[in-house]
């Protein structure tokens, strides 16, 4: 009888170590395919570059392949379990990191019939990291970029995001990696906060630096990243000035803007009750979705509302009630604020949230209830999380202590260890020499 082989890969960007794994397997018996979908590589990795009906199409043609079926978990237990192949092949690659224990898994697994793991030696010289370094340094298009926001949200349960005020800014946002347990962890995109953009240029966050210097700022950062950008579009100003901004922001490759529910002067909203600040009607909002919605030109981009009554004090009766007027009005999501020093008044949100017949996009931003975890916020059903202005917080304080350690001893020296040294800042940005 003919043996069974199983092969689960992601298969993105496809290169000579899937075909030696291919062909090796197909030596052993008949060759099915476990293509993993965009929500099981993202829950180790990055999300792939091609979508999972790109990389089927690609696979399900490869010589040597006879079937191919979806694998939906890291975990290869469910499909084993179902197809109890003679054989699983898989590169050596995975003895060590994240992916060890799912091995030791499918090797228990295939011991209940007697199947085998064979592991193909790695195919040195070429690999999907290296890949997608060298697609990286290439760049991105507008196109790709916006779009690339709503891939993400059907692949992920939650979405972090970090402030950007200039270029550097965005590059730390895409550069920073750590390895965890859970796999390696990096940020998701980039917020294109109104207060650490004004506050970068000296300005107070009242829509005082127009939408053009605005979107200076992001042209400087859109300029060396590749990650997917949400705009804080404060409170969109006029109807009739928003449907431009909406335009702008596309045709930049900007994936969605928020906007908030205040109207006239706009104050951030971390004052909370300390400053007047007016909310606008439910119906004068609801026009300028509406609108918004009206102007763009592609399905891909969205325009999420944020609700400012909890930090206006309002309650949690009159936030839902503007989270489904504002959903009825076309909104892509919400973003509900607070400004409490415990996240409870959110929780009670999310969890009349997750109620809503139309339910979208959920977004939130704990700067003041900072110590909730991302987990509680999955929990939550909490789909975006923004650290709206960690950056540029960091940032000050290490400048003013230099600044200040200079005067204080009339030389640099003593501050030298708190700084990059000068080999790495010249090296920092390559293309310099
Ligand atoms: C921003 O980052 O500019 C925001 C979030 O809008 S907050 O500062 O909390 O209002
Ligand atoms: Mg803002």
């Amino acid at each position: 009888m003919t043996k069974t082989v199983y092969v689960g890969m992601s298969a993105d960007l496809v290169h000579p170590g899937h075909l030696n794994i291919i062909k090796k397997a197909a030596t052993l018996g008949e060759v099915t395919i476990g293509l993993l979908t965009d929500q099981a590589i993202a829950s180790y990795k990055r999300v792939p570059y091609m979508t999972f009906e790109q990389r089927l199409q690609v696979i399900e043609n490869i010589k040597g392949v006879t079937r191919v079926v979806p694998q939906t978990t890291l975990d290869y237990v469910p499909n084993l379990q179902e197809l109890k192949p003679n054989y699983v092949v898989h590169g050596d690659d995975w003895q060590q990191g994240v992916q060890k224990a799912v091995r030791q898994s499918v090797i228990d697994c295939l011991a209940q019939w007697q199947g085998e793991l064979v592991e193909v030696p790695y195919t040195q010289g070429i690999s999907s990291t290296a890949l997608h370094k060298a697609m990286k340094e290439i760049g991105t298009t507008p196109q790709i970029r916006l779009k690339s926001l709503k891939r993400l949200l059907s692949a992920k349960p939650l979405l972090r995001f970090l402030d950007i005020h200039n270029a550097i800014s965005g590059l730390i946002i895409e550069n920073t990696k750590v390895e965890t347990k859970n796999g390696i962890q990096e940020f998701d995109g980039m917020w294109g906060s109104s207060l650490t953009d004004s506050t970068a240029k000296g300005k107070p966050d009242i829509e005082a630096v127009d939408v053009s210097s605005r979107m200076g700022t992001l042209n400087e950062v859109l300029e060396v990243t590749t990650k997917p950008i949400i705009y804080d579009g404060d409170t969109g100003g006029k109807t009739e000035h928003f449907v431009f901004t909406v335009k702008t922001l596309e045709r930049l490759g900007v994936s969605a803007v928020i906007i908030e529910d205040k109207t006239g002067l706009k104050k951030n909203s971390l004052f909370g009750t300390e400053v007047e600040q007016n909310q606008d009607s439910i119906e004068n909002f609801s026009l300028k979705i509406k609108a918004g919605k009206d102007a763009q030109a592609t399905n891909d981009f969205m325009i999420i509302a944020r609700i400012e009554s909890l930090i206006a004090g309002k309650g949690i009766d009159d936030a839902m009630q503007r989270a489904e007027a504002f959903l009825e009005a076309g909104a892509d999501g919400i973003m509900i604020h607070s400004r409490e020093k415990s996240p409870d008044e959110i929780f009670e949100f999310c969890d009349l949230f997750a109620q809503l017949s139309n339910k979208k996009t959920l977004v939130v931003v704990p700067s003041s209830y900072n110590s909730v975890y991302e987990s509680q916020l999955v929990a939550k059903g909490v789909n975006v999380v923004i650290y709206a202005n960690q950056l540029l917080r960091s940032a000050y304080p290490a400048m003013v202590d230099t600044a200040t350690s200079i005067l204080a001893n009339g030389r640099s020296a003593d501050v030298d260890d708190k700084m990059m040294p000068i080999k790495q800042i010249l090296e920092l940005i390559p293309g310099g020499k």
